[in-house]
């Protein structure tokens, strides 16, 4: 715990240093689902970040949803992204959706153009991230904002491969409600043990959890604002009203953007460090996550709030730089 928590006060003066000067190459681990659309189109289209590859899990839809959905964006942005195809279910867990919240296809809302399996590179999701970062020269950072069982499974199958992850970058858990059950968000719920392997991989951890979206809403207006920006304004304006999330017209709570959003502007948000660990046994508290900000032995960076609204700033002038 000790070398990890110096190694996170490294990883945030180093990420900082790197935020006004290169690019940061990462992997996003996704399952597409209309707040990680989000995520990615900013990434993809960041001059900050070097998308190295896009891995697909099973979460808010099944595994062929979702990584038709990741196919469809790489199309979107004519990008040469590789894309791979991960875990199509929970290490132990039953499959849960979240379609209500996203509609059938994962992405619902916007009219993609058909997208063919040729796209799709054949290598599965865990073999190629193992490659991936044991031939990087620099380590790379894992951008997680679906459930964690392919990272699980990378960590278990291939312990070597620490050395070559800066850190991961986690759009899931709370501090305090969740969104499933009362205490349990939905990445984490999919899949406690997987969460539970990484949380303790000793791993530089940093947790963007409900709390953060639910005090940096989505207004109606800010997201009706994105229509004049781009198409991709456009289609993240026409993905986000079919997001049933919240009530769109109070707000939405795009919650795994703030990874990008976070990466690009650490110093825009309050972070506390925290020994967080998953609840794996309790009949109504399966997949919450304990957080302990009194830890002599923290494991996680836990992002807790903005500070004013820059994070609206952020979004659009990164959304500015899509097509
Ligand atoms: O609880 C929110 C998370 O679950 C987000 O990543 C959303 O896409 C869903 O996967
Ligand atoms: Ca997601």
């Amino acid at each position: 715990h000790v070398r990890s928590r110096r190694q996170r006060q490294m990883c945030i003066r180093d990420r900082e240093r790197r935020a006004s000067i290169m690019q940061i190459p990462i992997i996003i681990d996704t399952d597409p689902g209309i707040d990680d659309a989000a995520a990615i189109s900013l990434a993809l289209c960041h001059s900050k970040f070097d998308v190295k590859m896009i891995s697909t899990v099973n979460g808010n839809v099944g595994i062929e949803k979702t990584t038709a959905n990741a196919l469809k964006l790489k199309q979107f942005f004519n990008s040469n992204v590789q894309v791979h195809r991960g875990a199509s279910k929970p290490l132990l867990n039953q499959i849960v959706d979240a379609a209500p919240v996203h509609g059938e296809s994962g992405m619902d809302g916007y009219q993609f153009p058909p997208v063919s399996e040729s796209d799709l590179t054949s290598v599965h999701a865990v073999e190629a991230l193992k490659n991936l970062l044991i031939n990087s020269e620099e380590p790379i950072t894992i951008v997680a904002i679906g459930p964690l069982t392919n990272i699980a499974i990378l960590l278990s199958s291939y312990p070597e491969v620490q050395n070559h992850i800066k850190e991961v970058i986690i759009m899931g858990g709370s501090t305090g409600r969740g969104n499933v059950t009362p205490l349990a968000e939905f990445n984490i719920y999919c899949d406690p043990e997987a969460a539970q392997v990484v949380f303790n991989s000793g791993l530089p951890l940093t947790m963007v959890g409900l709390d953060l979206a639910s005090k940096a809403m989505f207004t109606y207006d800010f997201v009706k604002s994105f229509k004049e920006v781009n198409e991709t304004g456009r289609m993240l304006y026409n993905l986000f009203q079919h997001y049933r999330s919240e009530d769109f017209d109070i707000g939405v709570k795009v919650y795994d953007v703030f990874t990008i959003l976070y990466l690009l502007n650490p110093q825009s948000f309050i972070v506390k460090e925290a020994d967080v660990q998953i609840e794996l046994d309790g009949k109504y508290t399966k997949g919450a996550t304990v957080v302990n900000f009194n830890s002599q032995y923290p494991n996680c960076s836990v992002v807790l709030s903005p500070i004013g609204s820059e994070f609206k700033d952020i979004f659009l002038s990164s959304l500015k730089n899509c097509k």
